[in-house]
């Protein structure tokens, strides 16, 4: 299209990540269509936004990354790009590189924030087995100032459209370039997000006496993080997924998610052979307390900050009993839960029931 309608030289600027070389393709595509006398610069220069925080990203960005080619034209296109830049973003932040570094580049930073979730996943398994706590460890270990705190948070596991998609991305690149053990590495850190999603779903259906057929569940939360409504490669589906194989009846509360986007998301043919049982066993909640009345469990999938501030005396007398919970982001305050009453289970830290402590003398206060 742009080919078509180009009537000057032009620089076209690539911003998506895709498994080839981006910038390569779409220069191909552009000089079997060109024009006679007009020329094509192509800029790599790939997008680090986040959801929910895209605005900000943008103004206050870490760094701006721009790739061209090491040609006289490309270097001048690559300076125009800089210069649009320069008007919010300090020059010593705008990295300019070659193409092919460029797109690495991204796909490398996805691989690398998703690596740290994996890896402090992999360690809230150990903490579980251990009795060590996996926020002390995240804490211990982010103060130090080689390694940061940012995104070591273990929860459920890691969603969204880009973690998953760009490491998948550079796997295929290694495969392609006959570098397996590059491509096994990355495979790893998908893998323990898989293994993380469905050992959260499995600790549910064990503490739910190893059966969880006919028993109605609470899951609070679908997004794949807060303050978003998308669901792309959202952990929660995993959690349902399982559990309805299971048998079990769920009421699904999320506060930005569209009722018809989880039922679709629950009924895909990659996740049920049986939509209609699916949609037979789900109902969707426009309010958290209607979500969990007579409901054996409460699942909280996505960190919503409304959820902390829920009124969790009154969600313990609307539910069946024994009450549990099961916080798969670390959100909630897990002692006073449990001084309620509730059976309380997280992601990696090892909970006394509630029993226990009542026999060490705390008095659950209702
Ligand atoms: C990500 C990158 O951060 C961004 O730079 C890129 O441009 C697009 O991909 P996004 O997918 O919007 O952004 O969300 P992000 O905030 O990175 O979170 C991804 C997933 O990791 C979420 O499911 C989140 O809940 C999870 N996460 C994040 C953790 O489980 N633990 C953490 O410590 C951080």
């Amino acid at each position: 299209m742009i080919a078509e309608i180009a009537q000057s030289n032009k620089i076209v600027v690539e911003k998506s990540t895709v498994p080839v070389r981006a910038a390569e393709s779409i220069m191909h595509i552009l000089r079997a269509n060109q024009k006679p006398g007009i020329h094509y610069d192509i800029l790599s220069n790939p997008e680090f936004l986040a959801e929910g925080t895209a605005i900000n990203d943008l103004l206050n960005a870490d760094r701006v990354l721009i790739g061209g080619e090491e040609t006289p034209e490309g270097h001048q296109a690559v300076e125009k790009l800089s210069w649009i830049y320069e008007h919010w973003i300090p020059k010593q932040h705008i990295l300019t590189t070659n193409t092919w570094s460029s797109e690495l580049s991204k796909l490398a930073a996805n691989a690398f924030l998703a690596q740290r979730i994996s890896s402090i996943n992999s360690l809230s398994a150990v903490c579980e087995a251990t009795g060590a706590d996996v926020s002390e460890v995240a804490r211990a270990v982010g103060l130090d100032s080689r390694i940061g705190s940012k995104f070591l948070q273990a929860s459920v596991g890691f969603g969204g459209s880009c973690f998953q998609k760009d490491i998948l991305n550079l796997i295929y690149i290694c495969e392609n370039l006959n570098l397996p053990e590059v491509a096994a590495y990355w495979q790893q850190v998908i893998d323990m997000n898989d293994y993380q999603k469905r050992r959260f779903s499995q600790k549910i259906i064990e503490s739910l006496f190893n059966t969880v057929s006919d028993k109605r569940i609470a899951i609070l939360g679908f997004a794949f993080k807060k303050n978003t409504g998308d669901t792309r490669e959202t952990a929660a589906i995993t959690v349902c997924q399982t559990l309805l194989e299971e048998g079990a009846k769920l009421d699904i509360y999320d506060p930005k998610v569209e009722p018809e986007q989880i039922i679709d998301d629950l009924t895909h043919p990659t996740v049920t052979e049986s939509p209609e049982n699916v949609k037979k066993a789900v109902q969707i909640h426009s309010d958290p307390y209607s979500a969990v009345r007579a409901t054996h469990a409460l699942v909280i999938c996505t960190e919503w900050d409304e959820f902390v501030d829920l009124d969790f005396k009154r969600i313990y007398q609307s539910m069946m009993k024994p009450a549990y919970i099961f916080d798969g982001r670390k959100i909630l305050d897990h002692e006073r839960l449990q001084q309620i009453g509730f059976h309380v289970q997280t992601i990696g830290k090892k909970y006394q029931r509630a029993g226990l402590l009542r026999s060490w003398g705390i008095v659950p206060q209702l």
